[in-house]
């Protein structure tokens, strides 16, 4: 099984990215901020309690989001192997999904950072929203979650690097050049 993460702010282009890299490798995509969009639309009662804390741009309780990667790794045990993407955002969640692989005597092989400044992640992310319909592509929660991410998730990175699993990607450059360089490094 071989695992990844794609690591960085909001509007680095993890996303983008992920989808690149699940074609290619066939793994699966355990991306938490679509399932989190998902039980809004089903206005789950998780939905609820996570549509008020994504629109503050706040992160969502470690154990909601630990509970479902659980869920989604457990029942997908013939997996190629996942692709965690908006995943682990504390370190707390990062110690979890450790814990968690080894049970499947399995690891993290990779961590790929998309480094890119904060006005560009500010304007791609007012123009994602231009179409997204995301309640949260606006510019008083674009700095909300990117503060969130200098406090809880920054750290992240730092747990990978000294685990010597993390690669650095200028993630100003188009889309199919920062592929290429994570396909340089897989
Ligand atoms: P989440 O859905 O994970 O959002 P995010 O991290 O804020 O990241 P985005 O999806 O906004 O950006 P991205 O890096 O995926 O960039 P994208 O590829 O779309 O989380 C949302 C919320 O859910 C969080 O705020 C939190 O509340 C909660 N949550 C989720 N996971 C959680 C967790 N683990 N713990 C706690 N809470 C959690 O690209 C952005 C734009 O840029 C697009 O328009 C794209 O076309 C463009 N673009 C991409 N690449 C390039 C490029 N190379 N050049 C030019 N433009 C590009
Ligand atoms: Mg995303």
């Amino acid at each position: 099984m071989k695992n990844y993460i794609l690591f960085g702010p909001p509007g680095s282009g993890k996303g983008t990215q992920s989808d690149l890299m699940i074609e290619k490798f066939k793994l699966i995509h355990l991306a938490t901020g679509n399932m989190l969009r998902a039980e809004i639309q089903q206005k789950s009662t998780l939905g609820m309690e996570a549509q008020a804390i994504i629109n503050r741009g706040e992160l969502v309780p470690d154990m909601i989001v630990n509970a479902m990667i659980e869920e989604k790794i457990k029942s997908n045990q013939q997996a190629a192997g996942f692709l965690f993407d908006g995943y682990p955002r504390t370190i707390i969640q990062a110690e979890s999904l450790d814990n968690l692989l080894m049970k499947f005597h399995s690891t993290i092989q990779l961590v790929f950072s998309l480094v890119v400044p904060e006005e560009e992640l500010v304007k791609r992310l007012l123009n994602r929203g231009l179409t997204s319909g995301r309640t949260d592509d606006n510019e008083n929660i674009i700095k909300a979650r990117i503060n969130e991410y200098k406090e809880k998730t920054a750290a992240v990175g730092q747990y990978y690097q000294r685990k010597n699993k993390l690669i650095e990607l200028d993630g100003t450059q188009t889309i199919e050049e920062v592929f290429s360089n994570i396909l340089k490094n897989t």
